[in-house]
């Protein structure tokens, strides 16, 4: 059975080393193997979340998704989108607002860190605090939910989302699935084997420490720039290096073969200078990234191109998102109200009490069923259980017009005790009616 994989990129800055190393490289690796079904999109709702800066959000999305696809995304393989394409995914995000309770949103690390940060500085608790952080799990859970998702590859700060969206799905599935599961509970797939990246000063890479090394942003003089400014220790040229203790040599082997790891070792003990350690790097670096950036430029010269592969992933996208959506609908009740009329003539015909009357149902089952009364509420006819509530109404619907006839078709039973005459009579009020 094929194994669904989704993950999501909030477009709020732009690619570094550590985000290609830690997350687009093993996801386009992964996307690659057989029976693996890849969703990958620009979480660009949940951008709206951190930034209100509009020139922000535009320049990040557009540079992220030219940065995959600069890195080797095949969207003949994966399902490559922008959230904001998809309209069903807030439709979602209600549906779920409605059963989430408020508590668990409560306890959300990202809302708990303003929360705490706010009581910290004497503030009051929810200062800066928007709808939409407090929500940004039920949003990230729509996400996930929507395209059924089995494994979620994320960060570590990320595996309480996915936990909540799990809690969420259940909740869901409980009150409105009649035994059956609408939603899969998603796992979260946190790789252990993957590098994360230490930046310039040996923290982990990240834009909030500004220790960054850039991946295609300023080209290869950038590149070179920053290579040079990452920290080592003082040892001079000749004497020998700690190659565990470096976090060059980390970041090298994240670009390096086995065998480049060892020489690299060697010739540190032996004491390469760290000036030539980093244009060693630097080589092993280009080696990778130089095409990937050559395709990265034309890329984003011609924006329309990524535009139309995103229209053409949120249409796949859509293709699964918006039948299943008709379901989830269905299955809360915003029905057709062709179905509501049909109960709206029961209840009639109940009030006149001294009518026979049909009744249409789910049962635990999740199939759909119909029975007939006489007006004293004796059971006359029992149908079996059908996979669409539609057919229950048309064999009603058609019991009703052709009364006794129908009976020789109809997937039904007769009560214990009961006469093909006794419904004969019951179904003529029908006709008559
Ligand atoms: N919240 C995730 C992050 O900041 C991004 C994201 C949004 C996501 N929706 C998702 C990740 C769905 C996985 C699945 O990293």
């Amino acid at each position: 059975m094929s194994h669904r994989v989704l993950t999501g990129i909030t477009t709020t800055g732009t690619p570094h080393l550590g985000n290609y190393a830690g997350a687009i490289r093993p996801a386009i690796q992964a996307s690659r193997q057989p029976g693996v079904e890849s969703f990958f999109f620009l979480a660009d709702y949940h951008a709206l979340i951190k930034c209100d800066d509009p020139a922000r959000i535009e320049r990040s999305r557009l540079e992220i998704a030219a940065t995959w696809l600069a890195a080797g995304l095949d969207t003949s393989r994966v399902v490559f989108y922008r959230q904001s394409d998809i309209p069903e995914i807030p439709e979602l995000t209600w549906l779920l607002t409605c059963v989430t309770s408020k508590g668990l949103m409560n306890r959300a690390h990202a809302y708990k860190a303003s929360t705490d940060a706010n009581e910290a500085a004497g503030e009051e608790t929810d200062a800066g605090v928007t709808m939409g952080l407090y929500s940004y799990p039920i949003l990230m859970a729509a996400d996930i939910l929507m395209f059924k998702a089995n494994k979620v590859p994320v960060g570590r700060d990320q595996i309480q989302h996915i936990e909540m969206a799990r809690d969420v799905a259940q909740r869901f599935n409980h009150l409105f699935g009649a035994g059956r599961e609408l939603f899969v509970l998603p796992e979260a797939a946190v790789e252990e084997g993957v590098a994360t990246l230490p930046g310039l000063d040996g923290r982990k890479m990240s834009k909030s420490y500004d220790n960054t090394i850039p991946l295609f942003e300023g080209g290869a003089k950038a590149l070179k720039a920053a290579v040079a400014r990452i920290v080592t220790d003082s040892r001079a040229p000749g004497e020998p290096k700690d190659p565990d203790n470096s976090h060059l040599v980390t970041l090298f082997d994240a670009f390096a073969q086995p065998a480049e790891r060892e020489q690299f070792r060697a010739d540190l003990r032996a004491g390469l200078a760290w000036g030539e350690a980093k244009q060693r790097f630097l080589e092993v670096l280009e080696r990778d990234l130089a095409p990937m950036r050559t395709r990265y430029d034309e890329l984003m010269a011609k924006p329309e191109e990524i535009e139309a592969q995103l229209l053409e992933g949120a249409r796949k996208a859509r293709a699964t998102a918006a039948p299943f959506l008709a379901e989830l609908r269905e299955s809360v009740g915003l029905r057709h109200f062709r179905k509501v009329e049909a109960k709206a003539v029961e209840k009639k015909a109940d009030a006149g009490a001294a009518l026979p009357v049909f009744k249409q149902y789910r049962e635990a089952d999740g199939k759909f069923y119909f029975k007939l009364s006489a007006a004293d509420g004796r059971l006359l006819l029992q149908s079996q259980g059908f996979e669409q509530g539609r057919e229950a109404g048309q064999w009603v619907g058609r019991l009703k017009a052709d009364g006794a006839a129908a009976l020789a078709d109809v997937p039904a039973t007769l009560a214990d005790g009961v006469t093909a005459e006794d419904v004969a009579a019951a179904l003529a009020v029908f006709a008559q009616g």
